[in-house]
Order: structure tokens, then C-alpha cells, then sequence
């Protein structure tokens, strides 16, 4: 059995929301978003370390959920996070301890489901790294500045990307190190580690797992969770 670090990046302003509290502390039925996300993978086999990088005004929250859920086998942390959740996550990166796997899903997806995690983490161990997405069911344009269409890619190979994302940990370690050298910001791990030539494989996943991004979004979010109980 492999063994599993969890990273999640909770530090975001959330400012598509138009809240005060950052998505990840909003209440969702019985708590908040953070911790039915960190339940979600509670029962995964060898998972040794959650971390979690919040804003330093939520560290001590973050710190109080982590307590709540975690059960004694399972090491927590939780740390500041930086602007951008690449920089999240590499702080964060810098704290796990020795693992086979590092397992980063954002904090504002809490319905991902464990099977999907279980098939990323199968793959991660087999191809050095796996995301979870689903199929693009829209027709994605590329615009330039003046949003004048410039190309209609084939849909056939368009994906979604969402979270979890999972690589074998040395690789994910190398990416992170070689994008801050070139100064590459991107806006998912998988692009870092595509940009070494190493394999990311998809696993496909469904739309449950969506992110709570918009207020219309977590009014979703809230019909899902009262349907769940
Ligand atoms: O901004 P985006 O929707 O891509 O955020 C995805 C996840 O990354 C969220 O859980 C958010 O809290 C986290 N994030 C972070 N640090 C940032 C920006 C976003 O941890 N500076």
C-alpha cells in the first residue's frame, strides 16, 4: 500500500464570491466547507498527513478543524499560505514528511467522491501523476484580446480539469522547484509537472465534483448537501 500526503489550499480571498469569509469557512449543512472536504478522504488507505494553507487569519480555525476530524493516525498541519495557490501549495510542500504520494484537492470541492480519489492515486502510482476531470461539454473557443474568436479546438480532446491531482511525490517536488526557477505560474500542479515531459494521465470523474466558485454555486452546494442527508 502506498502512502499519502493530503494537501489543501484554503487561502483564497474568494473574491468571485462577494463574501467577507473565505469560501472554505462558509457553512455547508452541519459545518463548513473545509471540513466536509477533508472527510471526504478520511477513509482512503494510507493517508499518514493533511495539510492545509490558509490565510494567516484562518490558521487557527483551520487548525480547530483539523483537530475535529482528523482521527490519531492521521498527522495535521496547517501553515500560511501564499498569493497564488501555486505558492499555497508550495508552502505547503515543504512540510510533508516522507510519502509515496502527495494528494493536493482544493479545500472548495467537498463532493468528490472516494472512488475517484482511490482510481487518481492507482494511476499516480502507476504513470506519476493523475487528475481528475470530466469531458468539456461546452465548445471551447480560443479569443484574443478583443475576444475575436481565434480557434475552435476539437472538442473530442477537450477535458475539464478538476482536483484531486496526484504525483508521485519526488516528481511534484522536481515541477515545483523548476517552475519557480523559470518564474512559470500556472493555474494547476498537472501543468507544472506536463512541462517536464513527464505523463499526467486523466481519470475521468464526474460533475458532482464541481467548485464551489459562485454564489450559485454554493446554492447548489446546499440543495446537494440536504438531499445528501
Ligand atoms: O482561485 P481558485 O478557485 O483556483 O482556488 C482553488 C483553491 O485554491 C481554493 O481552495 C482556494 O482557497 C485555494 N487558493 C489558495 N491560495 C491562493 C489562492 C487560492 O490556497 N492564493
Amino acid at each position: 500500500m502506498t502512502t499519502k500526503a493530503l494537501i489543501i489550499p484554503a487561502a483564497g480571498v474568494g473574491s468571485r464570491m462577494q463574501k467577507d469569509t473565505p469560501k472554505p469557512f462558509l457553512q455547508l449543512g452541519n459545518s463548513t466547507i473545509l471540513e466536509q472536504t477533508i472527510r471526504r478522504f478520511l477513509p482512503l488507505d494510507g493517508l499518514q498527513q493533511v495539510l492545509v494553507a490558509t490565510s494567516e487569519s484562518f490558521l487557527e480555525k483551520a487548525e480547530n478543524v483539523l483537530e475535529e476530524v482528523l482521527p490519531p493516525q492521521i498527522k495535521g498541519r496547517c501553515l500560511v499560505g501564499g498569493k497564488t495557490r501555486q505558492e499555497s501549495i508550495y508552502n505547503a510542500l515543504q512540510k510533508v514528511s516522507e510519502t509515496d504520494l502527495v494528494i493536493v484537492h482544493d479545500a472548495v470541492r467537498p463532493f468528490v467522491k472516494l472512488r475517484h480519489i482511490q482510481h487518481c492515486c492507482n494511476t499516480a502510482e502507476q504513470y506519476g501523476g493523475a487528475v481528475l476531470g470530466v469531458p468539456a461539454k461546452d465548445t471551447i473557443k480560443r479569443i484574443d484580446e478583443q475576444q475575436i474568436i481565434k480557434e475552435t479546438p476539437s472538442r473530442k480532446f477537450l477535458w475539464q480539469t478538476q482536483t484531486p491531482q496526484v504525483f508521485q511525490k519526488d516528481l511534484l517536488v522536481r515541477a515545483y522547484q523548476q517552475a519557480i526557477k523559470d518564474n512559470f505560474v500556472g493555474t494547476d500542479d498537472a501543468s507544472l509537472v506536463e512541462r517536464l515531459g513527464e505523463t499526467v494521465k486523466m481519470v475521468k470523474g464526474d460533475r458532482s465534483n464541481f467548485k464551489i466558485t459562485y454564489p450559485l454555486d454554493l446554492e447548489l452546494a446546499e440543495l446537494l448537501i440536504k438531499k445528501d442527508k
